[in-house]
């Protein structure tokens, strides 16, 4: 699908659930109920087939999917599996937390999934139990490690926060040399519950890059939202993801789903379009998403004091 702008939108971001076994404090109050009837999550695992068969017959050729937290939802293997088989759709990741991963890894690399980003905000376990109200890092390494041994890409999410983590900035990047992950620096935003912490937690990122000199930018055409450096013989690549900029939106090829059953054109609007009347009527569903891709905006109009911020969804950057 080709947009008003020349883009091609080849990749489509799936929330399959609002629902999340984690806390950060940057992204959920901490009496959110665990337990909660997620009434959002409205879409039935057929409207899911049913969108991504749609899409896949509309040109996107990358598929990931998203929550909340993703393991969290019952059929993802089934849904991955019908992706890769019988969407013909290779490029296939999950962006999750991590928390159990390695008990499902091997079945979810047999069904089709090719990469995951996980979200790692810190190496230190205090620490990492701190940020997330109740994350057990030690599981979060063994599901990097599992998805490694498998074949597996990992990149791992990093939110920089001032006076929390910018000192374990240099551990992560020395992952980098040893292992082939790509590791992502993310700058906070302050959206929803980050607004509390932004001012303190700020951390201007691409300064602290610029200053390690054997670190040197590596020329991407790569769609990817991150611009990356590397050390000489490393394995992995370091990244840095700056969403309040527009810098990326020129070759912007995503649109997301929302597990209410939307479409939003951009993540970082809060403009959504309802599809679910168009759901299981092949014909109307794909004329009507090649209409929507032709609202497509030409950037977002982020910054601090423009934001909008009415669900958690939106914060789901990353790539
Ligand atoms: N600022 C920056 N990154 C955020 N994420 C969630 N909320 C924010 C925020 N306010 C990150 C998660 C995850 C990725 C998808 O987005 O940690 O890694
Ligand atoms: Fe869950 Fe991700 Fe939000 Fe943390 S940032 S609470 S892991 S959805």
């Amino acid at each position: 699908m080709i947009d008003k702008y020349g883009r091609n939108i080849n990749y489509v971001r799936i929330s399959l659930t609002d629902k999340c076994n984690l806390r950060c404090v940057y992204c959920m109050p901490s009496d959110v109920d665990f337990e909660k009837n997620y009434v959002n999550d409205v879409l039935s695992l057929n409207d899911y087939k049913f969108i991504i068969k749609g899409m896949s017959e509309l040109g996107i050729t990358k598929v990931r999917f998203t929550g909340g937290e993703p393991l969290l939802y019952p059929n993802l293997e089934d849904l991955i599996r019908y992706t890769y088989k019988d969407c013909k759709i290779d490029d296939i990741g999950i962006t999750t937390n991590g928390i159990g991963l390695h008990e499902i890894a091997y079945d979810l690399y047999q069904s089709g999934l090719k990469s995951v980003n996980i979200s790692l905000d810190s190496l230190k376990e205090y620490r990492y139990k701190s940020i997330t109200r109740c994350g057990d890092l030690k599981d979060v390494l063994k599901s990097v490690h599992k998805c490694l041994d498998l074949g597996i890409k990992v990149k791992i999410n990093c939110v920089v926060i001032n006076g929390f983590n910018d000192d374990e900035l240099l551990d992560f990047i020395l992952m980098t040399k040893f292992y082939p992950i790509d590791v992502r620096f993310i700058e906070l935003m302050p959206l929803g519950e980050a607004r509390k912490i932004y001012q303190k937690g700020y951390f201007n990122i691409g300064e602290m890059i610029n200053g390690i000199d054997e670190l040197y930018k590596i020329d991407s055409n790569e769609k990817s939202t991150a611009q990356y450096y590397k050390f000489d013989g490393s394995k992995g690549r370091v990244g840095v993801i700056t969403p309040m900029s527009c810098s990326f939106c020129n070759k912007c090829n995503r649109i997301r789903v929302t597990a209410n059953g939307s479409i939003k054109l951009c993540l970082h609007s809060n403009e959504e379009i309802d599809i679910k009347y168009y759901l299981n009527k092949p014909l109307i569903f794909r004329e009507t998403m090649k209409e929507m891709i032709l609202k497509k905006p030409e950037k977002h109009y982020l910054n601090e004091n423009q934001c909008s911020d009415t669900s958690r969804k939106m914060y789901q950057i990353g790539g």
